[in-house]
């Protein structure tokens, strides 16, 4: 069923009224094919003069979206009707971005020919590897993220023409083979080792390890199951609504801007801790808390009002209930430590103690806060090699084939319109300028 037309089995819901003082105004209610329906204000501010007020956007769907699907109270979590468990334990990552992409999941034809069309656009240009040379090296690797992959639009002039089909997949393809050699660049980078080029004839999550952990002077051998870890990782984090960097990519497109430049406004916007910022941030504060002896100290903090402090990688907007992708990112972080031979790791036990005593108390059950993805994102990416500052940066490296998806369907929605959000003013009426010498 499309969202923008009633519910003909119940016609009575299908409007809503709105009173305010002694005018009542009628507003058409739509239905989604799952989930919450919703009021169409979208004619408010004509018939009412009057906005709505929602800082956060937590009551406000701000499109129609037919990609990803969240039930935040049930802790469901469908790419394209796909629950999440199913895709990340039975598929790859390109079958994901392809299902992500095209709304179906491909035939064994569609699949090899999205694959090869993926490893085509592997490479960077030449060029982009002196951009890097900008950057200090003691740069963030999220900084040298968002500047290089705005800087594809410099370099890339075939497809950044929004209004062209084509050119939106190419651009797309192009940002989902890209990202891994960019990421991988901007780690070699801040640790001084020379780039290493992609190759294509290893899997995209291979591919990636090599690029981040071979050196010219010794072969690398890929190790299977860290790479299905990480490819399982990457489609954790693939696509989850209109989250705040995706609803931002969504604004900068809503411009017109290209969609390289959209992408990298999305990676300007996970970096932010109480987002993509979260699984770098968790890591630090299980190595702050060091020991399950200081866990209450913390677990005290995170319930005082005065203290900024939160336990990081706790709480979402949407889940009121265990996130999907943390219970499956708790698996791989134990497959992959025992791949790597860790048997005791004092974050990880910091970590499930934290969580079972999290999950026991009264303030964490009142207020429904459980462990997010970036959980444990955190101990495996540390186990598999990664440094902290890279954390982020995977996530947005998965989470631009969601980014793009949501870009295309966007540019592709008959409806679409610039955004622009109005406000409720309370800043200083009209008042006449004073000239200088006359204020006091
Ligand atoms: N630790 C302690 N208290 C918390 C936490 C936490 N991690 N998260 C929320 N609360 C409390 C908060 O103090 C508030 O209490 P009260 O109602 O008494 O004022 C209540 O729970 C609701 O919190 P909120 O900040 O109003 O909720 P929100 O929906 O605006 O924020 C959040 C969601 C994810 C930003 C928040 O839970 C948080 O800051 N968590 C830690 C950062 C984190 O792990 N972020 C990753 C999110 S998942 C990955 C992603 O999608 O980016």
């Amino acid at each position: 069923m499309d969202a923008k037309t009633p519910d003909p089995k119940s016609p009575d819901l299908n409007s809503g009224t709105l009173a305010v003082g002694d005018k009542s105004w009628s507003f058409p209610v739509l239905h989604g094919s799952i989930g919450p329906s919703v009021l169409d204000i979208s004619k408010l501010y004509g018939q009412t003069g009057m906005f709505t007020y929602d800082p956060g956007f937590t009551s406000t769907a701000a499109c129609e979206s037919k990609i990803t699907y969240i039930d935040g109270d049930e802790g469901v979590l469908l790419y394209r009707g796909y629950p999440i468990e199913q895709l990340a334990m039975n598929g790859d990552f390109l079958e994901t971005c392809y299902l992500l992409l095209y709304g179906e999941l491909p035939t064994p034809a569609q699949k090899t020919d999205f694959d090869y069309r993926v490893t085509r656009h592997t490479m960077v240009h030449e060029q982009m590897a002196r951009f890097y040379q900008g950057f200090r090296r003691d740069a963030h690797p999220m900084a040298v993220m968002v500047g290089c992959v705005g800087a594809l639009s410099a370099f890339y002039h075939d497809s950044i023409d929004i209004s062209d089909p084509h050119q939106r997949m190419v651009a797309s393809i192009r940002m989902i083979a890209k990202m891994p050699t960019i990421a991988a660049m901007a780690y070699k980078y801040t640790i001084g080792q020379p780039f290493i080029y992609p190759k294509n004839d290893l899997d995209y999550s291979s591919n990636f390890l090599r690029m981040c952990f071979a050196v010219p002077a010794e072969d690398y051998k890929v190790n299977p199951i860290l790479a299905k870890a990480m490819d399982r990782i990457f489609i954790l984090h693939a696509d989850h609504e209109q989250n705040a960097s995706t609803s931002t990519v969504r604004l900068a497109g809503s411009s017109g801007a290209n969609p390289f430049a959209c992408i990298a406004a999305g990676i300007a916007c996970l970096w932010g801790p109480a987002h993509g910022g979260a699984n770098e941030a968790a890591l630090k504060m299980l190595g702050e808390i060091g020991h399950v002896s200081r866990i209450p100290e913390y677990i005290k903090r995170a319930k005082d009002k005065n203290d900024p402090f939160r336990l990081m990688g706790f709480g979402h907007r949407v889940y009121k209930n265990y996130d999907p992708r943390a219970k499956i990112m708790q698996q791989t972080c134990h497959e992959v430590l025992r791949e790597l031979g860790i048997k005791h790791d004092p974050l990880l036990d910091v970590a499930m103690e934290l969580e079972r005593i999290a999950l026991s108390d009264d303030y964490f059950i009142e207020k429904k806060l459980y462990p997010n993805i970036d959980f444990y994102s955190g101990i495996t990416l540390k186990a598999m090699g990664f440094s902290t500052s890279m954390f982020t940066v995977l996530f947005a490296l998965a989470r631009t084939v969601g980014w793009i998806a949501q870009w295309k369907e966007m540019i592709e929605d008959p409806q679409q319109k610039i955004g622009r959000p109005r406000q409720i003013y309370s800043g200083a009426p009209r008042r006449d300028y004073v000239a200088i010498a006359k204020r006091r």
